[in-house]
Order: C-alpha cells, then sequence, then structure tokens
C-alpha cells in the first residue's frame, strides 16, 4: 500500500537530480521543502512536493505529519555493531586514569572484544547483534555499514560476517559489510606481522570471497597496529578480491597513512582526529571521503576532527557513530549529528549533509539513499513536532523522533 504524508512543516534533504556528495561550502545548504507531501509506494520515494498540490491518491495511506519534519534516514557508514559484551570495566578503569593506550597494552581493548567473540556461538552473537541494530532504526539509522574485526582468526572473522549477512537478510535496513581482519594483531602474532598478515591474505580472504561475504576492506593503520606498508598490502590484496577500502587512519597519530589510502583509490578513511596540512592536500580533488567519528572523540576524550579546516580546504566530510564496545558504545546517529555542531562547529546543514548524502557515498549507497529523491528508497524520518530542524543538535538530550519508515516499512 502507498503511503501519503501530508502537510509536512519541513521537507528535508530534498534533491530533484542525482549528487554523489558535497563537497566544502556546498555542504552549507540543505535545500528543504516548507508546507509539503511526500509519496511512498512500496520501498521507494515516488513523488514530493508543496501543499498546493498535493495529490490524491486511492488507497493510500495518509499520516498527517502537521508540525513535523521529515528527511532521510541517518547513513551510518562505520559501524562495528556486531561484537560479544560489553568493555564497561576498561570504562571504569579509563576513568580512573588508564589510558586507551595503556588498557590495549594490558591485553584489554580490541584483544578482549575478540577473545569473548570467539567465545561466543554464531546464534548467540546475532541475538546480541540484532538488538543493537533494531535499537539504532528506531534512532533513525536506515543504512548502516558493519565491520568484522573482532574474530581475528579465520573462523572467528567468518562468522562476524556471517551474523552481518543475516541482519542484512532479516531487516529492511541497507546492510554494508567490511572485512576488517587487520584490526589489531592477536598475541601469538605479536612478534610475527608478517604471518598474521599472511593469514589475511591467504585463508581469510579467499574463504571470504568465496562466501561473497563484504564489499569492503579495511586496516588499522595506527603506530601500534598496523604500520602505512602494512596497510598498503592490505589494501592491494582486498583489491585482488574486488573489496574497496576504508581505512582507520589518523586516530591517535598522524603517519602519512591518508596519502597512501587516496593512493589506493580508498572510498573512505575514517577517525582523522588528529590532521596535518599534508594530509588535507592528499584529500584534495580525489575520491576519498573523509569520516569523522565525534562520539568516539566525546567518548575517548581525544581531539575533534578539525571539520572546519577541512571543509573552509574545500574537502567533503561524512559523519558516522564508530558504535563498537571500546571507543563508542553508542550508535546514536542524532547524537552524533549533535556532537558535530556542538563540538566540530558544523552547522546543521553541514552536519545533517555529512549524516546522509555524505555518508551514503562512504559505504557505496549513494545511488539509493541519503536524499528526498524520487526513485531513491523510502527510508525517511518522521520527527516530533519542531520549531525548526536546529532543535535536532540543540536539544542534543531530547529523543525528537516521532517514527521511522525504513525501504517504505514503519519500523
Ligand atoms: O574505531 N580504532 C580502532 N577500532 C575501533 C575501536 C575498537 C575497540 O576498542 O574495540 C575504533 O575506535
Ligand atoms: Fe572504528
Amino acid at each position: 500500500m502507498a503511503i501519503l504524508i501530508t502537510n509536512i512543516k519541513g521537507l528535508l534533504q530534498v534533491r530533484d537530480t542525482h549528487i554523489d556528495k558535497l563537497s566544502g561550502a556546498e555542504m552549507a545548504a540543505l535545500p528543504s521543502l516548507q508546507n509539503a507531501w511526500l509519496l511512498i509506494e512500496a520501498d521507494t520515494i515516488t513523488g514530493f512536493g508543496t501543499m498546493d498540490n498535493c495529490p490524491a491518491v486511492a488507497d493510500a495511506e495518509v499520516i498527517d505529519a502537521s508540525g513535523k519534519t521529515v528527511l532521510p534516514t541517518w547513513c551510518d557508514s562505520h559501524t562495528h555493531l556486531v561484537y560479544s559484551g560489553n568493555r564497561e570495566q576498561e570504562f571504569v578503569d579509563r576513568i580512573n586514569g588508564l589510558s586507551y593506550e595503556e588498557i590495549a597494552n594490558r591485553g584489554g581493548g580490541i584483544l578482549n572484544s575478540a577473545n569473548r567473540l570467539n567465545e561466543t556461538s554464531e546464534d548467540e552473537l546475532y541475538e546480541q547483534s540484532r538488538k543493537r541494530l533494531e535499537e539504532v532504526m528506531k534512532l533513525g539509522t536506515g543504512a548502516i555499514e558493519i565491520k568484522s574485526g573482532y574474530g581475528l582468526t579465520v573462523e572467528g572473522e567468518l562468522k562476524m560476517l556471517r551474523v552481518i549477512k543475516r541482519l542484512r537478510e532479516n531487516y529492511p535496513v541497507a546492510v554494508k559489510a567490511t572485512f576488517l581482519g587487520a584490526h589489531a594483531f592477536p598475541k601469538e602474532y605479536k612478534e610475527n606481522h608478517t604471518g598474521y598478515i599472511d593469514l589475511i591474505v591467504n585463508e581469510m580472504l579467499p574463504a571470504i570471497a568465496s562466501e561473497g561475504l563484504a564489499e569492503y576492506i579495511d586496516a588499522f593503520c595506527e603506530t601500534g597496529y598496523f604500520s602505512v606498508e602494512e596497510t598498503e598490502r592490505i589494501m592491494e590484496a582486498g583489491k585482488q578480491y574486488g573489496l574497496e577500502a576504508k581505512i582507520h587512519v589518523n586516530q591517535f597519530t598522524a603517519i602519512e597513512g591518508i596519502a597512501a589510502c587516496v593512493k589506493h583509490e580508498a572510498l573512505s578513511v575514517d577517525h582523522l582526529e588528529i590532521v596535518t596540512d599534508e594530509d588535507i592536500e592528499a584529500l584534495k580533488g580525489t575520491r576519498t571521503m573523509p569520516v569523522a567519528l565525534p562520539t568516539c572523540s566525546f567518548f575517548i576524550s581525544i581531539p575533534y576532527t578539525p571539520a572546519r579546516q577541512m571543509l573552509n580546504a574545500g574537502l567533503p566530510l561524512a559523519l558516522a557513530t564508530d558504535y563498537n564496545p571500546g571507543t563508542t558504545p553508542s550508535g546514536n546517529m542524532n547524537l552524533v549529528v549533535a556532537t558535530a555542531c556542538i563540538k566540530m562547529k558544523m552547522t546543521p546543514e553541514e552536519a545533517i549533509n555529512a549524516a546522509t548524502i555524505n555518508g551514503a557515498y562512504a559505504m557505496g549507497l549513494s545511488e539509493t539513499h541519503g536524499s528526498i529523491t524520487i526513485g531513491k528508497k523510502a527510508s525517511i524520518i518522521i520527527t516530533k513536532p519542531l520549531n525548526s530542524y536546529y532543535e535536532l543538535p540543540y536539544a542534543f538530550g531530547s529523543n525528537l523522533i516521532d517514527s521511522v519508515i525504513i525501504g517504505g516499512k514503519k519500523v
């Protein structure tokens, strides 16, 4: 059945023609219609306009959105939503003075999550993960990228990716899978980096490719994790199997990883809490989308991605959650948008563009997601009555979502 939404106070992110992504000053504009209607048929947006020419649609369910704002669902292009158990003890350890690095060095962090994951059955992992996915769908996320990377064994990585596949099959949300075998070196490979990367390249990747379990490849390119050279080897191996790169880089240190990612035509470079002038130069005029994760900065008290500097240099920027048990135990994109405005001085228009159309680009979904455009997926957020959309980041602690429709289905 069709759904006709009428009397919409503000219909945001309306794009008549296809755009891939927005860069620099383009991000300041958020095209919108006042007093609007939106038509959904099956899983697709089939029309919109202003109420002076609202169509009569036979058999449509009519939703009166008086006073409410409608916008495309959030596109969260970076998450680790499939994981086992929590790490709240490490959270308290950090409150008591330990750093993220110190916790990792004594066997906590990613290796802690990997131990738990390898002890968890695939069904139990699915059960834990689907609850998180259901929660973020209610918070307005309609497209999501999910990484592996807490297995660090052939079986563990496959188990995570199979869970991601099941989530994709069972929910209307668009799901993209990224293979992150290169998340950390398991203890037994601490002194044998080549041995672990051989395992990734010669065993994990072929198995993943033969089951068609991933679209993207990732590595944690960082001091103490994967070097730039090691990351390049991972990107090259991924390319052999048709996996584009989306790389964790510049979270704690700038080691010229961004230039290497650009050279390998990575789709995105993510984190970027520490950015040099050379990094900005390397990104200019390329296909690589920088992705900022402000609630990670918030949670582990590290710098925020210098959004203003990057936008002033003409770069695009996407926003994502980084939802994971260590550095960001939250998949709330509304909080990400608010934090970007409050802490990174992005305007509401820039932040909403970064969390919709640019997020879609960063996971290869800008053809189908990220804007109100005829032919795109009918994935929308209907807010509670708002004075203006500025209230979304302003009232950062309130849930302002009235309802969510994903792929034409009410959540
Ligand atoms: O994106 N930085 C690398 N990976 C994750 C954190 C992983 C963890 O602590 O479990 C991140 O922040
Ligand atoms: Fe991450």
